[in-house]
């Protein structure tokens, strides 16, 4: 049997780029000419320029080349855009929002979570390792007014850093779920603390990550959407105070907004958390 120690960079790339194709069929529209050459033409001038400034040689041309070849045959494109790229897409896409703060989805949401209403655990085995925790909170209007029935869904790495349907040897929901918001608005979600997240060094992404010198890790965090009729949907992630890599995340998602601060539940075990949602009008 496979087990979840034997992730590769080829085996979460291949399913992330699987994942990143489907839902990129349904979005698929047509660009406005003028909108594609304003665009490239401004990204091929920063890369020119990149050239010029440095004086690159043509010894780092063919190494670039060789490395974008090698990115592709990983299946490791969706990887390296989500970690380099998407943190400034999602600032420009969410910079008028008033409400809850977003941050970057990242390859790994896979919609059709298994659902529960207001209350309830995450899919996870029996032996699930990690502490436990409650994240709770409520899912309002702009005004504060909870809204009832409002979508929140859940998805996050187990204590080893690993997710469901993209590492080996995971039951297929593992720690993915929607949770419907109660008549007041409010959601618990029962669940462990993930682990730090190092993204998969064994291919082309882990390969500049080395010969650059940097550090491959994303702090420990949790993905959500957050939606409701009539509202903007919110993708978003949050962050563990105190954690590892908070103050250095290779994908630079942290904001000051998306930081938990956990306590230890009152009765029993593990932590807990309230995280409030506003959600801006459509
Ligand atoms: C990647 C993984 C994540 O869990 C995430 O949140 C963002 C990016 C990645 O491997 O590209
Ligand atoms: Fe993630």
């Amino acid at each position: 049997m496979t087990i979840e120690r034997d992730a590769t960079a080829a085996g979460s790339g291949q399913s992330a780029t699987e994942t990143f194709q489907k839902k990129a069929r349904e979005n698929a529209g047509q660009a406005d000419p003028a909108r594609v050459s304003a665009v490239a033409k401004d990204a091929l001038a920063a890369l020119h320029d990149v050239i010029r400034r440095h004086q690159v040689t043509y010894a780092e041309y063919d190494a670039l080349k060789s490395w974008l070849i090698r990115v592709g045959q990983d299946g490791e494109w969706p990887l390296f855009l989500d970690v380099f790229v998407e943190h400034v897409v999602e600032d420009v896409a969410n910079a008028d929002r008033k409400g809850a703060k977003g941050s970057i989805e990242g390859p790994y949401y896979v919609p059709g979570a298994p659902e529960f209403t207001g209350e309830g655990t995450l899919p996870m085995r029996d032996s699930e390792a990690g502490t436990p925790f409650l994240f709770q909170g409520t899912v309002t209007g702009l005004d504060g007014t909870p809204i009832e029935d409002a979508v929140v869904d859940f998805w996050q790495a187990d204590d080893a850093g690993y997710y469901s349907q993209f590492a080996p040897g995971l039951p297929e929901w593992n720690l993915r779920g929607v949770c419907r918001t109660a008549a007041d608005g409010t959601f618990k979600i029962h669940t462990i603390k993930p682990a730090p997240y190092m993204i998969p060094h064994d291919g082309a992404c882990g390969a500049l990550i080395e010969a650059a010198g940097w550090h491959p890790w994303r702090p420990a965090h949790l993905h959500l959407k957050v939606s409701a009729p009539g509202r903007q949907l919110i993708t978003s992630q949050l962050y563990f105070s105190g954690g590892d890599y908070v103050a250095d995340d290779v994908a630079q998602a942290v904001k000051p907004d998306l930081v938990l601060h956990p306590t230890p539940v009152v009765s029993g075990q593990g932590e807990q958390v309230t995280y409030d949602f506003a959600l801006d009008p459509a």
